[in-house]
């Protein structure tokens, strides 16, 4: 079977489009209102309700009443989302900040349009669940942008039929990224028995069969489609909680002069190799 090798240049075209006026501005969004409200003062009561909704759709918002201690704010999503899982990027630590700044080397610390993705999706080990809290939203841009896998899965098999089940195998595709090369799944059968994903539009380098390479670039093209997206602002002292496995995110660019501040988070760890079900 034909292999398709892609580096370097093909990615550095996939960014330039993304970063296009026509994935970024054109589709307004609006502010968006919290499904809760939670200050510490009513503690847990809420958890229950927050995750049946992150778990039927995919996301909640949630806002706070006040300026929480973010330690604070992570501890209470221990309660329901599980441990923390460490940041292997800027700080190293239960949280990052996410916000511009000069010569920012990632996407989390520029203003730049972040292609649509899950968190860790380059690599095996990510977080099933992730959140952003908004202490200082933009003035302009910044739009966050999520695309749920239901729609994509029921697209991919239109196009691709019974080939997407090649991106279950746990060698489907072998990545290159920081830490080298790397060979996992696009997709795992979750616990329920649904559909998760584990994907990174942007890498430094990927190697695969010919028909899985046909399906990655049609998540590719489908997830950029603004069509296929929930687009919203962020307001200040909102908290997004995203289940990584189900929802895919990004955000569109903004004035690097904004002082847009989040916080993200990242809960209960995964492991490709402990979730794929190759009997699929
Ligand atoms: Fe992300």
């Amino acid at each position: 079977m034909h292999t398709v090798t892609v580096g370097d240049s093909y990615f550095h075209d996939l960014y330039n489009l993304i970063q296009g006026d026509i994935y970024s501005g054109v589709v307004p969004a609006d502010n968006i209102r919290s499904d809760f409200t939670w200050s510490p003062i009513i503690g847990d009561s809420l958890n229950t309700k927050i995750f049946n909704l992150l778990n039927r759709r995919g996301f909640v918002l949630v806002s706070i009443t006040s300026k929480p201690d973010i330690h604070e704010l992570i501890r209470w999503q221990n309660e329901y989302l599980g441990s923390s899982m460490k940041d292997r990027g800027l700080n190293k630590g239960m949280y990052s900040t996410v916000m511009a700044e000069k010569n920012g080397k990632f996407f989390v610390n520029s203003n730049l349009t972040q292609p649509i993705h899950t968190d860790e999706g380059h690599t095996s080990v990510f977080p099933r669940y992730i959140s952003l809290y908004c202490e200082t939203p933009s003035a302009s841009g910044g739009i966050s942008t999520l695309v749920h896998s239901k729609g994509l899965l029921k697209n991919l098999k239109i196009n691709f039929g019974d080939n997407i089940r090649l991106l279950f195998d746990q060698n489907a595709v072998c990545v290159k990224n920081v830490s080298g090369y790397e060979s996992k799944s696009l997709l795992i059968r979750l616990k329920d028995g649904r559909t998760g994903i584990s994907y990174s539009p942007i890498l430094r380098g990927l190697s695969c069969d010919e028909p899985i390479f046909d399906v990655y670039s049609g998540i590719t093209k489908y997830v950029h489609d603004p069509e296929n997206q929930i687009r919203f602002r962020l307001s200040k002292n909102q908290l997004l909680i995203i289940d990584n496995c189900r929802v895919l995110h990004g955000r569109t660019k903004f004035p690097a002069s904004d002082d847009r501040v989040l916080y993200r988070m990242w809960f209960s760890e995964c492991h490709l190799s402990t979730m794929v079900n190759l009997t699929v």
